[in-house]
């Protein structure tokens, strides 16, 4: 079915965030849609799917033009959608969740739970998912619930399929399986709308990209272009892709981790002792496909598990079991895997954002009450300085587009004195100008002496900022190389194969 948006504008308040866009989508077509945080991509998608009315313009298939009031009416009419932020029920399970779609059709929906749970099987085995039907969504890590949204999707022979930032947070190789899921469904007839940062998965898969900027069509571009000119058509500027960094000068040992182990809520063992230790001035990253316990270590590291045995100690002190107040208190930064569930309060103000952790004291609260003047000023120059798009330091974070939560996120970690700095994922979600300056914020940190810990499933990343990276498998950390190991030997590693002594070096 082929797809035409004409002229869209949507307007939020005094924001166009989409101004009189064109865009159309062929049959058989992997149409791939660019542009920096905030540019009105995931705005112009929810226009399309029901979700937003547009104040003008016109949404047309196959050459007839559609009224949608709701996502029903773009579903009934062959539109899928693969959200950027998740719209599943965390207590239901998988195949409830994927029922919970059909109902809201209409049309061909399942009568029972069995059926359901027998769609999410057969698509699950045709496109290699390893998913259990059963499982609690809340239960699952965010890579696996983006499975269950793509098959959400999927389950209703969608002609029209958006997939707005699906590869966000899978892994290198989950990628490439949903990138043949889309090669699938193009091949099949399919009209597919594919939104991401990640200029090699563009380049990989797009038979023509729409780049847009500031809400406006700034142009196409051949998928044959470099990265560099992908780069700086999205963010009208050229991009360093590499990330400048001298060699570390090590100081003390900041962070000593000493036979940790984490049991979750099943009483499985997640983390199985693993010991290890970052400098002053040093970057550890650790790579490791998700799901193997990094997680939960990170988390330790915050205080955010219960069941921990071993010793963690900053700067010589012993913190395990410490509350996650006084771990944050202390200077360990935090940059959460999950920003929506850890990291961010949907319904508080940007400025909110930017103090949160900060709620109980100096220099924003005294004797009780906010220091509104301090805050509104400290919230402006991190918004400036992060190049946060947003209306306003009022604006509620809900509002804000999902590159530009994340730097709500990454502006408070990195503005206060730390001692220590976890980041999982930090630039998730994030444009590419965007993550050359969140990477130099993040070498800047270490350079000033804080020992860092990334965690990031892109090898890309892990390769850009490490001074050391550790691999982690099953729970068990399977080496610790130098930053410049190759990506070859950091796969072999990933899959849990040991390196001899100096071969990956
Ligand atoms: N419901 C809303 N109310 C107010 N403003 C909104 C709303 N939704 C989006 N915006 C604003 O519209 C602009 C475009 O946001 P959108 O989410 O479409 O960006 P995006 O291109 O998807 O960015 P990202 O790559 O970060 O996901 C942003 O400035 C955002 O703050
Ligand atoms: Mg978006």
């Amino acid at each position: 079915m082929k797809l035409e948006l004409r002229e869209i504008t949507k307007r939020f308040g005094a924001l166009v965030a989409n101004d009189r866009i064109s865009l159309a989508v062929e049959p058989g077509e992997i149409h791939a849609l660019l542009g920096e945080n905030g540019a009105g991509k995931s705005t112009l998608m929810n226009v399309l799917y029901g979700l937003y009315a547009s104040d003008s313009g016109e949404i047309l298939l196959d050459g007839v033009p559609q009224r949608f009031t709701g996502p029903g009416d773009a579903m009934a009419a062959g539109i899928g959608m693969v959200h950027q932020h998740f719209m599943l029920v965390p207590c239901f399970t998988v195949a409830e969740n994927v029922m919970l779609g059909h109902e809201a059709t209409r049309f061909g929906g399942f009568l029972n739970l069995d059926a359901a749970r027998d769609k999410v099987r057969e698509i699950a085995d045709r496109f290699g998912f390893d998913l259990d039907p059963d499982a609690l969504v809340e239960d699952l890590p965010v890579g696996v619930q983006q499975r269950v949204e793509i098959i959400k999707a999927l389950s209703r022979d969608a002609k029209v399929l958006v997939f707005d930032e699906p590869t966000a947070v899978l892994t290198p190789q989950e990628t490439d399986e949903l990138m043949g899921i889309m090669r699938q469904l193009r091949d099949s007839g399919a009209a597919i709308v594919f939104i991401t940062h990640k200029l090699r998965e563009v380049r990989e898969v797009a038979d023509r990209i729409t780049v847009i900027r500031l809400g406006k069509v700034v142009g196409e571009a051949s998928p044959t272009a470099t990265n560099a000119e992908l780069a700086s058509l999205m963010v009208g500027r050229a991009v360093e892709l590499i990330v400048h960094k001298n060699p570390p000068r090590l100081g003390e040992v900041g962070l000593a981790v000493s036979e940790l182990t984490v049991i979750d809520h099943h009483g499985t063992h997640v983390v199985k002792n693993v010991s290890f230790e970052v400098r002053r001035g040093e970057i550890l990253a650790i790579a490791g496909v998700q799901g193997n316990g990094q997680t939960e270590l990170t988390e330790a590291l915050l205080g955010l598990q219960k069941h921990v045995r071993g010793s963690i100690r900053l700067d010589g002190v012993e913190v395990s079991g410490q509350s996650v107040r006084h771990l944050l208190d202390a200077g360990v930064g935090f940059v959460p895997e999950d920003r929506n569930e850890d990291g961010l309060v949907g319904d508080f103000s940007v400025a909110e954002n930017l103090m949160l952790d900060r709620a109980h004291g100096e220099p924003f609260v005294k004797a009780g009450s906010v220091q509104q003047r301090k805050l509104m000023e400290f919230a402006r120059s991190k918004v400036a300085e992060f190049d946060v798009r947003t209306q306003g330091i009022d604006e509620h974070v809900k509002f804000l587009s999902g590159g530009n939560q994340q730097k709500v996120v990454i502006a408070r970690e990195l503005s206060r004195e730390l001692r220590l700095l976890v980041a999982a994922q930090p630039t998730r979600g994030v444009d590419v100008g965007s993550v050359e300056f969140i990477h130099e914020q993040i070498v800047a940190a270490r350079d000033a002496g804080v020992p860092v810990v990334v965690v990031s499933t892109e090898l890309d990343e892990v390769s850009a900022l490490a001074d050391r990276i550790m691999v982690m498998y099953g729970g068990h950390i399977v080496g610790i190389v130098p930053g410049a190991t190759s990506r070859s030997d950091l796969g072999l590693m990933m899959a849990g194969e040991r390196m001899t002594e100096g071969a990956a070096a």
